[in-house]
């Protein structure tokens, strides 16, 4: 049995004096989506943030491909084949669509950048049509595939998301979703984080219950999913209403198969 590609062990951390993450553990290996799900100020975002380098931990270890890599910067991590969507701020408005690709790689020697974008081309072609467009003047849906594209130029291995499915129409989350599957296809372990609980968990391979900075559930998506404990705590009745955007949540969206 081979060790996971990424694992996380027991991570204490926290903003100042204020511990949020009280011991939480999580693992991903490739081609798996693993989905964290758990209600508001849980501590998932610390959790992407402490594994993808922002945040250093008071205790726990982070190990990638058999390493230790518990608090090494973001683009060290990068480099070694870790990458992460933040929630907000993952494309520069401003620059048209090549050019944000062509940011997000510059860590890439050029001839290798010039083929990753092209193959983001290929991969979305829905990008590659807008090639020139400012990512400003990109649909909600169409700038978070940029987001993932920026982030899918670097090759990464492992693929961090924070709630990629945030703010954005229903049609556009089913678009969000099914490229995830697609990333994942390709052999990426995909971790994210999601409001949209039940539609996360349907997709996922393992899901994760975060609360209070603890593991509160784990085990395959559609278990939890099943789980009634898990759906009365953490599912509430149909769409996830935490999201910052409140305006009208459609019904239907978020029914599991
Ligand atoms: N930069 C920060 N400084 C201080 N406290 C923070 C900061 N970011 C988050 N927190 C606090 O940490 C807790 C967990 O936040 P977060 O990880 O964003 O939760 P989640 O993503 O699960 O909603 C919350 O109580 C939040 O207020
Ligand atoms: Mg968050």
């Amino acid at each position: 049995m081979s060790a996971p590609l990424l694992e996380v062990a027991d991570i204490e951390a926290g903003y100042g004096e204020a511990l949020v993450l009280r011991g939480v553990s999580l693992a991903a290996s490739a081609g798996e989506l693993v989905t964290i799900i758990g209600p508001n100020g849980a501590g998932k975002s610390t959790l992407l943030r402490v594994v993808y380098g922002l945040l250093r931990p008071e205790a726990g270890s982070v190990r990638y491909a058999g390493e230790d890599v518990t608090g090494v910067r973001p683009e060290q991590l990068t480099r070694r084949g870790l990458n992460y969507v933040p929630q907000l701020a993952n494309v520069f408005p401003t620059l048209s669509v090549a050019e944000n690709l062509q940011v997000g790689g510059v860590s890439l020697p050029r001839a290798e950048r010039r083929q990753a974008v092209a193959d983001m081309y290929e991969q979305f072609p829905l990008l590659a049509e807008r090639r020139r467009q400012r990512a400003g003047t990109l649909s909600g849906g169409q700038r978070k595939l940029l987001a993932i594209a920026r982030a899918l130029v670097t090759r990464p291995k492992v693929l961090f998301l924070d709630e990629p499915s945030a703010g954005l129409s229903p049609q556009a989350v089913e678009l969000v979703f099914d490229q995830l599957a697609a990333v994942k296809r390709r052999g990426i372990a995909v971790v994210m984080v999601e409001q949209n609980a039940r539609r996360a968990l349907a997709l996922a391979d393992t899901g994760y219950v975060l609360d209070m900075g603890r593991n509160a559930y784990v085990g395959p998506g559609r278990t939890l999913l099943r789980d009634p404990k898990v759906a009365e705590l953490y599912l509430g009745k149909s769409t996830a209403a935490s999201s910052s955007t409140s305006t009208s949540a459609p019904s239907g969206m978020s029914e599991p198969t």
